[in-house]
């Protein structure tokens, strides 16, 4: 049994995670209320929250599993990438707990853990697999023979998918996060608005900047009056826009590397225009195609314990010398 700590960003969570893949519980305390008069997460204030929140999620996650901390086997923490600020709070405070409770400690690779989303969909799934994870801070495709070794095969060269759909949320003034907004927003679509989608050749990177640009252009051009009645239209297009070149990319990524099964995870894996896209362009190449559920797609310390259990298993710990890094990138194939 693992306790999962995540405080990368601007979610608190713990999770108890049993064998690896059962969820014998999940806290979630979101800070979308504290950041959404801001428009997107001020890091001082995350941090902050963080700490205010830590001991009470945990307390509660081992509460709601009905476990005391003698009954854990090991501590898995997010320690990177994420914001400087809030990774310290949960690194430091799960040090603590492992100091103190005198357990293992695993540090974890965020986008690593969004890729065990998959696994908390199906205990079964195993590598190889083609994974792309979708968030606010990445938009990474990666070749999965080793569950813990994923390998970089194609990434945003400048905004993120989860960024690009905040970004464009805050500008058409629909609120805060931008996913869910936008996704709403684009459900009252009747025509639906062409935007550019930057295609990059042949390679399997993405580029998001230049459709947020080009948004800029539509609704200067249309003025305060027509940008409000058309957004939703707005909003469908640069919704397609994202999700054709994610879909279209994964797939072609499977072909490449002869590699038969899909992994989604990350924020902008809840899109239902992107699970449907998926959904369809595998089935019609043949692909098989694992979605994270919903719940696990934001960020969660269950995907966090997943990933921990996988590490002690293997007997692959850390020491209390652990630190954070903000970056972090994942090695290219
Ligand atoms: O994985 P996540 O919770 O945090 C990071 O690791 O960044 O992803 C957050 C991102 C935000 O940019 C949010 O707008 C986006 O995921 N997101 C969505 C949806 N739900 C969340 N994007 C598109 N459609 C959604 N339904
Ligand atoms: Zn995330």
């Amino acid at each position: 049994m693992v306790l999962g700590v995540e405080t990368s960003c601007d979610e608190t969570a713990a999770s108890v995670i049993a064998d690896g893949t059962e969820v014998v519980s999940n806290v979630v305390g979101s800070q979308i209320d504290l950041h959404a008069r801001y428009g997107g997460v001020v890091p001082e204030i995350a941090s902050r929250r963080h700490l205010e929140m830590l001991d009470g999620v945990v307390a509660e996650a081992l509460e709601r599993a009905g476990i005391q901390e003698a009954d854990l086997d090991g501590i898995a923490v997010t320690c990177r990438p994420g914001l400087i600020g809030a990774l310290v709070v949960g690194l430091v405070g799960a040090k603590a707990y492992a100091w103190a409770w005198d357990k293992p400690l695993m540090g974890v690779h965020h986008i690593q853990a969004h890729v065990f989303g998959g696994r908390l969909a199906d205990a079964d799934l195993a590598p190889p697999f083609v994974a792309l994870v979708a968030s606010g801070g990445h938009s990474d495709l990666l070749l999965v023979r080793d569950w813990l070794d994923p390998r970089l095969i194609g990434e945003t060269r400048d905004d993120a998918a989860g960024e690009a759909f905040d970004k464009v949320a805050r500008h058409l003034d629909l609120g805060y996060p931008g996913g869910p907004a936008i996704q709403k927003a684009a459900e009252n679509a009747t025509r639906p608005i062409d935007l550019p989608i930057a295609d990059l050749g042949e390679s399997l990177d993405f580029s998001f900047s230049g459709l947020k640009t080009a948004v800029v252009r539509l609704t200067e051009k249309m003025g305060e009056d027509e940008t409000r009645i058309r957004a939703p239209d707005i909003a469908a297009g640069f919704q397609a826009a994202v999700t054709t070149p994610l879909a279209r990319k994964t797939i072609e990524a499977c072909r490449r590397h002869h590699v038969q099964r899909v992994v989604v995870g990350g924020g902008v894996a809840a899109n239902s225009e992107l699970r449907r896209r998926l959904t369809e362009g595998c089935a019609a190449a043949g692909l098989d195609l694992t979605l994270t559920p919903l719940k696990y797609c934001t960020d969660n310390a269950a995907m966090v314990g997943a990933l921990g259990c996988e590490r002690l298993a293997r007997g692959d710990v850390d020491d209390l010398s652990l630190d954070v890094d903000s970056t972090a990138p994942l090695p290219r194939l």
